[in-house]
């Protein structure tokens, strides 16, 4: 496998010619006055014939706590101090944590009983409710948890526990950005069932399949930093070697999306206790004429 590349915006995603697959898919997922997808009876048939959410029956499960942790900042203060970080330090998480994460990510809000849909709603919108995605953990860093690989089913809110192990480099290698996912605390899988979305809309369903995507890592991006935490979604991994390691078939069901979520290495060291922190050759140059210039202060 090759290793390592540090700068996603260097990675070679394109060697040589440009191909234009991405045009022909456009123009064929496209819809227009004439389009007819099934009928809702058929649909709906179709979704109460289906899991909402991959069950893994006879894997252990390990309940969420009902209630997640209180968020330490606003929603606009989420959005606007929301950043990519990719320098982790380690750090433990509780399973609240982890409860807040996944039901804020994609968790279910109106179960729908006693209505005629035959789906729950969740906190993300879905083109038609399919609900196309799957979330995977990895975590050696909650509290009560054995290292390994999770999922998270948002019906049943619970986890099922599928793989002792920590993962983390055997991770790491099936990215091009091995130093930032070792040392992050939790990292999600993002994983799409395409035909869940496909049935009903055809192509035009595997754009909707990362447009969702794209609200689940998002819900992540900005609940880990109103946490206190930080995040970085990750797009470019080697596809196959992922899909191998969650056990995927990668056709039918592939990884699409990564988020890796840790404590930013720059604020943690800034959080530290004085005495702990600092060392002086360390410090900046500015810090030390301020000191320097310092006038001590006069006690009585
Ligand atoms: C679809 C998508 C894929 C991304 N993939 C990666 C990735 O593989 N590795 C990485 O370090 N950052 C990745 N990023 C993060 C971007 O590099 C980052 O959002 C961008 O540089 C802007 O910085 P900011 O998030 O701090 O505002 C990805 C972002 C998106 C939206």
């Amino acid at each position: 496998m090759s290793q390592p590349q540090q700068s996603f915006s260097e990675l070679p995603f394109f060697q040589g010619n440009f191909s234009h697959t991405w045009e022909l898919f456009h123009e064929n997922s496209k819809i227009n006055l004439f389009s007819i997808g099934p009928s809702e009876k058929a649909v709906w048939e179709r979704m109460r014939e289906t899991h909402e959410s991959l069950e893994f029956a006879g894997y252990p499960i390990i309940k969420l706590p009902t209630e997640g942790v209180k968020l330490a900042s606003s929603l606009q203060e989420a959005i606007l101090t929301r950043v990519s970080v990719r320098d982790f330090v380690s750090v433990h998480m509780s399973l609240k944590n982890i409860t807040t994460l996944l039901h804020c990510a994609y968790g279910v809000t109106r179960d729908n009983r006693g209505t005629k849909f035959p789906r729950a709603f969740r906190v993300t919108p879905s083109g038609g409710a399919l609900y196309p995605l799957e979330i995977f953990f990895f975590s050696s860093k909650v509290k009560n948890l054995i290292p390994g690989l999770y999922h998270y089913n948002p019906s049943k809110h619970h986890l099922r526990f599928l793989r002792k192990g920590n993962f983390a480099s055997v991770i790491a290698q099936r990215t091009p950005f091995p130093n930032l996912v070792k040392k992050a605390s939790l990292l999600i899988f993002i994983t799409a069932l395409f035909e869940r979305s496909i049935f009903k809309y055809g192509d035009r369903g595997y754009r909707f399949v990362f447009l969702e995507a794209g609200h689940v890592a998002q819900n992540l991006n900005l609940v880990s930093n109103a946490m206190g935490l930080n995040s970085v979604n990750i797009g470019g991994f080697y596809d196959r070697e992922m899909d191998d390691f969650l056990g995927l078939d990668g056709i039918t069901h592939s990884t699409i999306y990564l988020t890796a979520i840790g404590k930013n290495a720059k604020e943690a060291a800034r959080a530290l206790p004085l005495r702990n922190k600092i060392r002086k050759d360390l410090l900046p140059l500015g810090v030390h004429e301020r000191r320097r210039n310092e006038k001590k202060p006069k006690y009585k």
